[in-house]
């Protein structure tokens, strides 16, 4: 194992906001984020295949009221966005080493109310289907850990991935869906808070357009 990669996984075990197997909270924290890791009440946004975070730091950032948690099965990548995190002392944000399909395993029903997924693998071939993020086995998740309403993001490059989603999120349930394939000249530019994933910025430099969706987990939120 090449030695950064090894150094990263270090800095993760010692991390205070990256959560893996083997560290306190990971058989625990199901259901129990608001009172085991942030100490407060603020809503819950999820970025999965977060890569090194830059949505998970980005908007913690700029919300400190609330909660941000990347979701990566690789350690060294998320290691990038703990650190910085750290440094910056954010307080609003942790990391979760965890393989997405088993996110019922860490997150109780209507626990999170947003979810971003940013440019997660396409998965192009047939026989790849239940692999991608967006097929029905994923929004089965999704919906379940999502509250009634809750927001859903997607970006990608990837134009038929993109078609793909807008099909299933709709037949799966998924309401109020907007979206463009082409967000930088597009009106909803400005939702996706000008952040730019290390995946964005080099398929937008091969000059690749973004697209970006975003829907409602079904149910209407509770008063
Ligand atoms: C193309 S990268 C995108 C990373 C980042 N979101 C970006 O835009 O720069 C896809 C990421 O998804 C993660 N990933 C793929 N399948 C996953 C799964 N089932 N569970 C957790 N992470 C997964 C990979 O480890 C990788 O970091």
């Amino acid at each position: 194992m090449k030695r950064r990669k090894q150094y990263r996984f270090t800095q993760n075990a010692i991390a205070q906001n990256v959560i893996e197997n083997g560290k306190p909270l990971y058989d625990t924290i199901k259901g129990q984020w608001h009172q085991l890791k942030f100490n407060n009440n603020n809503p819950i946004v999820l970025e999965l295949a977060c890569g090194k975070g830059e949505y998970t730091v980005g908007l913690a950032q700029e919300y400190p009221d609330f909660n941000f948690i990347g979701v990566d099965i690789k350690g060294d990548r998320i290691a990038r966005g703990s650190q910085i995190a750290l440094q910056q002392e954010l307080h609003n944000v942790a990391f979760l080493r965890a393989d997405i399909q088993y996110l019922r395993e860490f997150f109780a029903p209507g626990e999170v109310s947003e979810i971003w997924v940013t440019f997660p693998d396409p998965q192009p071939r047939d026989k790849q289907e239940k692999h991608r993020l967006t097929h029905p086995r994923f929004l089965d998740l999704y919906a379940e850990i999502l509250q009634p309403g809750g927001l859903f993001h997607l970006k990608t490059d990837n134009a038929p991935f993109f078609d793909y989603s807008l099909e299933t999120l709709p037949a799966f349930g998924f309401t109020d869906l907007i979206y463009t394939h082409h967000l930088y000249d597009s009106p909803l530019n400005d939702i996706h808070h000008g952040i730019k994933t290390k995946y964005e910025a080099m398929f937008f430099a091969q000059g690749f357009s973004i697209n970006y969706l975003q829907c409602k987990n079904k149910g209407t939120l509770a008063r």
